[in-house]
C-alpha cells in the first residue's frame, strides 16, 4: 500500500517537473526566436566589413576603384619603404631611449670625447657594432625586425 503511495506521489513530482521543463523550453524559444531577426541583412554587411582581412588578392582582371590608383598604392609603399629607411626616425624611434640621455653609459650624440675613440675603430664597425649590439647595447638597439640599412642610416643620424 505504501508502495503504491509512494509511486503516484513519484509519478506526480515527475509529471510537474516534465510540465515545468516544457514551459521553460517553450518560453526559451519564444525569447529566443523574436530575438534572431536581430542580423539583418544590413547589419550582416557591416560586420562583414569590419572584419575583413586588410589586404585583398585579386585574381584576374584588376577593379575600376584599383585600376584608377595604382600610383597613389605605390606610393604609400615607397613612403614606408623609405620611412624605414629615415635615420631620424630610426634614431627617434629606436635609439633615442638610450642614447639621447646616456642610459648605460650609452655615448650620447654630440659627446665627442664618448664618440672618439670608439671612431677611431671605423665606420664599419660603428654599423657592425651597432647592428650585432656591443657591450650593454642589444643588436639593432633591441629592434631585431630592422633592416641592417635602417640600423646604419640611424647610425649615421647619431653621428652626423
Ligand atoms: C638599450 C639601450 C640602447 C639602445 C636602444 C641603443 N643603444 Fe647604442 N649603445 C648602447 C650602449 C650602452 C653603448 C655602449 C656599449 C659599449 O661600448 O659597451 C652603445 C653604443 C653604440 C655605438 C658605438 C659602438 C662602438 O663600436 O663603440 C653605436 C654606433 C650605437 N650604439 C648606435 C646605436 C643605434 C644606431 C641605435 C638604434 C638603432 C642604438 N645604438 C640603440 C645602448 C643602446
Amino acid at each position: 500500500m505504501e508502495d503504491k503511495q509512494f509511486t503516484t506521489q513519484f509519478m506526480a513530482v515527475l509529471v510537474i517537473l516534465i510540465g515545468i521543463t516544457i514551459v521553460i523550453l517553450v518560453i526559451a524559444n519564444f525569447l529566443y526566436s523574436s530575438d534572431s531577426s536581430a542580423m539583418d541583412e544590413e547589419e550582416q554587411q557591416l560586420v562583414a566589413e569590419r572584419i575583413k582581412p586588410v589586404g585583398d588578392v585579386h585574381i584576374g582582371s584588376v577593379p575600376a576603384s584599383e585600376a584608377a590608383a595604382p600610383a597613389a598604392a605605390a606610393e604609400a609603399t615607397t613612403m614606408v619603404a623609405s620611412a624605414e629607411l629615415n635615420g631620424e626616425a630610426v634614431y627617434q624611434q629606436v635609439c633615442a631611449a638610450c642614447h639621447t640621455a646616456g642610459v648605460l653609459n650609452a655615448p650620447k650624440p654630440g659627446d665627442t670625447a664618448a664618440w672618439e675613440p670608439r671612431l677611431a675603430k671605423g665606420m664599419d664597425a660603428m654599423y657592425a657594432n651597432a647592428i650585432n649590439g656591443i657591450g650593454a647595447m642589444p643588436a639593432k638597439g633591441g629592434r631585431a625586425d630592422m633592416s641592417d640599412e635602417a640600423i646604419k642610416a640611424a647610425v649615421d643620424y647619431l653621428l652626423q
